[in-house]
């Protein structure tokens, strides 16, 4: 565990420096979302397992509210799958190019990892490939990024199940982090040995909040629950949750103005002559002809991108959609960025 290096993310553009880096929506947050933070009772423990806020997400998803657990963003929740599903002597099979930190919690647990890679530009699974790993493997956790971030591709829903009907002892984790922000890919039901996991901080442009939530049996959520401190989800993150929640109208609006940014920067990008390999939800994903010294050189010119190495992809990088007024600098930067490396 020692041993483990930190996964490198977006998100941390120097003062200076616009931050094309992340997912999350450009878009304000609700302004009902930010009272009620700051309205929240601090003066007092929120609920140890934040039972007001699963309440009301079983209400939404038909479920108990023991088949729901909530996290200090839904990345402590992987963290919490991995300590009470993984562990050593044991394996888990990730699906990639994907979010890092699923192997990372795998690991941190002292469990293997095993991963299957997309082929692709266009990105695709092989299934036969994932079904003939699960029985080599026969992991605790298989981890299905849908849509996966940074390549952007959806492994269907019959694929899942395919997957989870065919290997019974696995827990597959779905994350869905960034589903709502994608057209035309519907949410996975959770059920049997398949769990759902959603964040709240992509879709309302609240990742300073750290919200997420796991749907799912209530038999094996109980080890999710166990494997958590007390009063993981502050009160101020409890009540801007719930609130959220009844935002979730909202939603809609949110992807196809998200879509609507997506397509003007991803013309201006092809004027600035980049190729963009895939898209979609508040991604560009860009092929660069060596995404290290293109991230490097994009800082110089102003914009700060995700360089895609750490996540497999050494000749992409990845870029958030943003606002319109930030169109034009990164047009500048992309054409700066070429002469830089010329
Ligand atoms: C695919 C995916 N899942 C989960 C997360 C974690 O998000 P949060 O902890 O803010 O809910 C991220 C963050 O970048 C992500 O990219």
């Amino acid at each position: 565990m020692l041993h483990l290096e930190p996964t490198p993310h977006g998100g941390d553009a120097a003062p200076g420096c616009v931050d094309f880096s992340t997912g999350v929506s450009p878009l304000p947050p609700p302004e009902a979302v930010l009272e009620s933070f700051r309205a929240a009772d601090v003066r007092r423990y929120p609920h140890p397992t934040g039972l007001p806020l699963r309440e009301r997400v079983a209400e939404l998803h038909g479920l108990p509210p023991d088949g729901v657990v909530v996290g200090n963003g839904s990345v402590e929740l992987i963290w919490a799958l991995a300590r009470a599903f993984a562990g050593p002597g044991r394996s888990a099979v990730v699906l990639t190019p994907a979010f890092a930190e699923y192997a990372q919690a795998v690991r941190a647990s002292g469990a293997t990892v095993e991963s299957l890679a997309a082929e692709g530009p266009p990105f695709e699974w092989n299934l036969e490939a994932l079904l003939a790993m699960l029985r080599r493997h026969t992991p605790s956790l298989l981890f299905v990024c849908r849509p996966s971030n940074p390549c952007l591709a959806v492994f269907p829903m019959e694929a899942v199940r395919a997957a989870a009907e065919a290997s019974p002892g696995t827990l597959v984790v779905v994350d869905e982090a960034y589903q709502p922000l994608f057209e035309g890919v519907p949410p996975m039901s959770p059920g049997g040995n398949v769990v759902v996991l959603r964040s709240l901080t992509k879709v309302f442009a609240l990742p300073g909040l750290r919200l997420g939530y796991l749907l799912g049996e209530p038999r094996l959520l109980r080890a999710v629950q166990a494997s958590l401190p007390p009063w993981n989800v502050s009160a101020p993150a409890l009540a801007a949750g719930r609130v959220a929640l009844d935002c979730l109208g909202q939603v809609d609006a949110v992807r196809a103005e998200v879509a609507r940014l997506r397509g003007a920067q991803q013309a201006l990008l092809a004027e600035a002559g980049a190729r963009v390999d895939a898209s979609g939800g508040t991604f560009l994903l860009c092929r660069v002809p060596e995404a290290r010294a293109f991230a490097s050189a994009a800082v110089q010119a102003g914009v700060r991108v995700r360089d895609c190495t750490s996540l497999g992809l050494p000749h992409h990088i990845r870029l958030g959609v943003r606002l319109e007024a930030d169109h034009p600098l990164l047009r500048a930067a992309w054409r700066r960025v070429r002469e830089l490396l010329e």
